[in-house]
C-alpha cells in the first residue's frame, strides 16, 4: 500500500509517497482504509525532528493522526467490518500514519461515524476536538456562565474550542488576527478582538479561564484579566511545566498543560456533536495526497482557517 514517509528529520522536501507493508492489527486494534486524513502541528514538529527524543531514530517514519473512513479488519469487539469510523492517533513515534491507504488503530483511537456525518468533516475534527474538549470539560471544568478566553481561535483547536465552549455554557472571547475575527463570531464567540489591538487592556478582570491555543501568551502580560483566580492553560510544553503546574496548584491563577488522550467515548461524543450540528468542522483546504508537500506548506505558514485535509486515492 501506499504511505506518506520520510526517512531522515528535516523539510517538507524529505516527504515521499512511497510503497510500505500493509499493517495487521492485534488484539483491540482496526485496519481503516483511510478515505481522509487532516494535518495537525504535531505532524510538522515531529517531522522537523523537534521531539526526537520521543519519536526515536527508527525511519522511515510516517505522517497524520486524524483520519475518516472503513473498517477493513477488525479485532475489536467494538467495530466490524465495513462500519465508517473515524478519529485520531495516539502517536509519538510516528511508526504509523493516516496519510496512508490504510492504517492500523486501536478501539481506544477510534469510534463509529453516525450517519449524515461526512468523511471530511469527521477528519477535522478528531485531534483537535479531543484538545478542546479535555481542556475546556477536564482541565478549565468550564462551568455555565464562566468567562473564557480563546487566544488563538481560528485554527484547528481554537475553532473547535469555541464552538465547544459555547455548549459547555461559557462567555466566550476570542483573539484571532483582525481578519479572522468574522469567523470566530460566526463560530459563536461573544466577543472577537484582535490580538494585534490591545486585548488585555480591554478584558481587565473579566477572564475566569485562559486557553493559549497558539502558546504565546506570557503569563505575566496576561494576569490583569483575572478577576480574581483563574486558570491559564497552554498547549506548549516547556522543560518547566511540571513544575509549574506543582507549584501553581494553590495560586491565584493555575497554570495547566493539556495533553490531549484520544479516548473512544469522547469521541463518540464528538460523532454525536457533528450529527446534530453542535458542532461544525471548519475546514480551510483540501490536497490529494500526492500534493500532500503543499498541504504541509500551509499547515507551517500558521495562516490556515481551521483545518487542512489530505484525501487519499
Ligand atoms: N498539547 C496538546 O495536547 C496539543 C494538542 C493539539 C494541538 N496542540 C498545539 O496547539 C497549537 C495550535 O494547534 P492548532 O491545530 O490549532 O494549529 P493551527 O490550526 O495550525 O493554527 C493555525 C492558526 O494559528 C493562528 N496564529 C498564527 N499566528 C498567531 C499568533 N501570533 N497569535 C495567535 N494566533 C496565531 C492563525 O490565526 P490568525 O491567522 O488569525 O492569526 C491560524 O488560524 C499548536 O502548537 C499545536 O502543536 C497541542
Amino acid at each position: 500500500m501506499q504511505a506518506l514517509t520520510y526517512v531522515a528529520y528535516g523539510p517538507v522536501e524529505n516527504l515521499s509517497v512511497s510503497e510500505v507493508s500493509a499493517p495487521v492489527p492485534r488484539r483491540h486494534e482496526l485496519i481503516v482504509d483511510v478515505n481522509r486524513a487532516a494535518l495537525n502541528p504535531k505532524d510538522a514538529l515531529f517531522r522537523k525532528g523537534k521531539f526526537s527524543a520521543l519519536s526515536g531514530r527508527s525511519f522511515p517514519k510516517r505522517c497524520g493522526l486524524d483520519f475518516a473512513g472503513v473498517v477493513r479488519e477488525s479485532r475489536s469487539p467494538h467495530f466490524v467490518c465495513g462500519q465508517r469510523v473515524f478519529g485520531a492517533l495516539d502517536e509519538w513515534r510516528f511508526r504509523r500514519g493516516t496519510l496512508a491507504e490504510q492504517v492500523c488503530v486501536s478501539d481506544q483511537e477510534s469510534a463509529p461515524l453516525p450517519d449524515g456525518v461526512s468523511d471530511d468533516d469527521a477528519a477535522a475534527i478528531g485531534l483537535v476536538g479531543l484538545t478542546a474538549l479535555q481542556t475546556l470539560r477536564d482541565i478549565a471544568r468550564l462551568e455555565p456562565a464562566a468567562r473564557v478566553w480563546i487566544h488563538g481561535a481560528s485554527g484547528g483547536v481554537g475553532t473547535a474550542a469555541v464552538q465547544l465552549a459555547r455548549k459547555l455554557g461559557a462567555i466566550v472571547t476570542t483573539t484571532s488576527s483582525a481578519s479572522n475575527r468574522g469567523l470566530c463570531l460566526a463560530l459563536g464567540a461573544h466577543r472577537a478582538l484582535d490580538y494585534a489591538q490591545t486585548p488585555v487592556a480591554e478584558l481587565q478582570a473579566s477572564i475566569d479561564v485562559v486557553f493559549d491555543v497558539h502558546g504565546n501568551l506570557r503569563i505575566n502580560d496576561v494576569s490583569s484579566v483575572f478577576p480574581g483566580t483563574g486558570r491559564f492553560i497552554t498547549t506548549i510544553p516547556s522543560a518547566r511545566h511540571a513544575l509549574l503546574e506543582l507549584v501553581t496548584r494553590w495560586s491565584r491563577i493555575q497554570r495547566r498543560l493539556i495533553v490531549v488522550r484520544p479516548r473512544r467515548s469522547d469521541l463518540v461524543q464528538l460523532g454525536a456533536w457533528l450529527s446534530d450540528g453542535t458542532l461544525r468542522a471548519v475546514i480551510d483546504s483540501r490536497f490529494p495526497l500526492a500534493r500532500a508537500h503543499d498541504a504541509f506548506r500551509l499547515l507551517e505558514s500558521k495562516r490556515a482557517r481551521g483545518k487542512i485535509l489530505v484525501e487519499i486515492p
